[in-house]
């Protein structure tokens, strides 16, 4: 069967599943969603949000680019964030990386690749401010795992600058979570960043409240 007429026969498949179990499953998720969680992650093909948290649909409101980063001039992930946390009002925003991202690796190479360029730019910041840290990393995979971690990190933080998660942060105390997605184990790795830390001596510049 072609790779095309097996996803409908997939699909087919995936309906009578979800009927056996419920007759109005359709009917109920058609009505609304109310996720508690908005999910940040890679486009990796190997990185799916929903399987690897375990969810169903209408659980998480899922925006996936390459390399999970929270650039504040990037329309698409502003967006989602403004509707996940000010209408869908979320209480959790999740950014996820995972070890062995090919847009952080692409980042760490002197290399032109054209129109990612720009994109890849926040990766070689992240890397600039944390310089000191990574260069003292000897094994080259590991200094590259580090990365994905502080980028992770580094992308919290543009979540936290931004209007919509400091209005929710006051008014219901939304939280922000940095996760790493282990893809050599399948482990999904809570980065339990100290936000207190890191935030204390660079609020003063982007408290908007
Ligand atoms: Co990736």
């Amino acid at each position: 069967m072609d790779r095309i007429d097996l996803i409908f026969e997939n699909n087919k498949k995936w309906i009578e599943e979800k009927l056996s179990l419920n007759k109005d499953y359709f009917k109920e998720l058609a009505t609304s969603q109310q996720p508690e969680f908005l999910y940040i992650g890679c486009s990796d093909s190997r990185v799916t949000a929903e399987d690897l948290m375990g969810v169903q649909p209408g659980e998480v409101f899922v925006h996936r680019n390459i390399a999970n980063l929270v650039n504040n001039v990037d329309l698409n992930v502003m967006t989602v964030l403004n509707y996940a946390v000010r209408h869908l009002k979320v209480n959790h925003v999740i950014v996820c990386g995972h070890y062995n991202c090919g847009g952080v690796k692409a980042a760490m190479q002197p290399k032109d690749l054209g129109i990612l360029n720009p994109w890849l730019r926040g990766i070689r910041d992240v890397y600039r401010t944390h310089k000191d840290e990574l260069n003292l990393i000897e094994d080259e995979n590991a200094r590259f795992n580090r990365l994905v971690e502080l980028n992770v990190q580094e992308q919290c933080v543009n979540l936290i600058k931004t209007a919509a998660v400091q209005e929710a942060y006051i008014e219901r105390k939304i939280s922000v979570h940095g996760w790493v997605f282990d893809i050599y184990s399948g482990k999904l790795i809570d980065l339990k960043i100290n936000f207190p830390d890191i935030l204390k001596n660079i609020m003063e510049i982007y408290k908007l409240y």
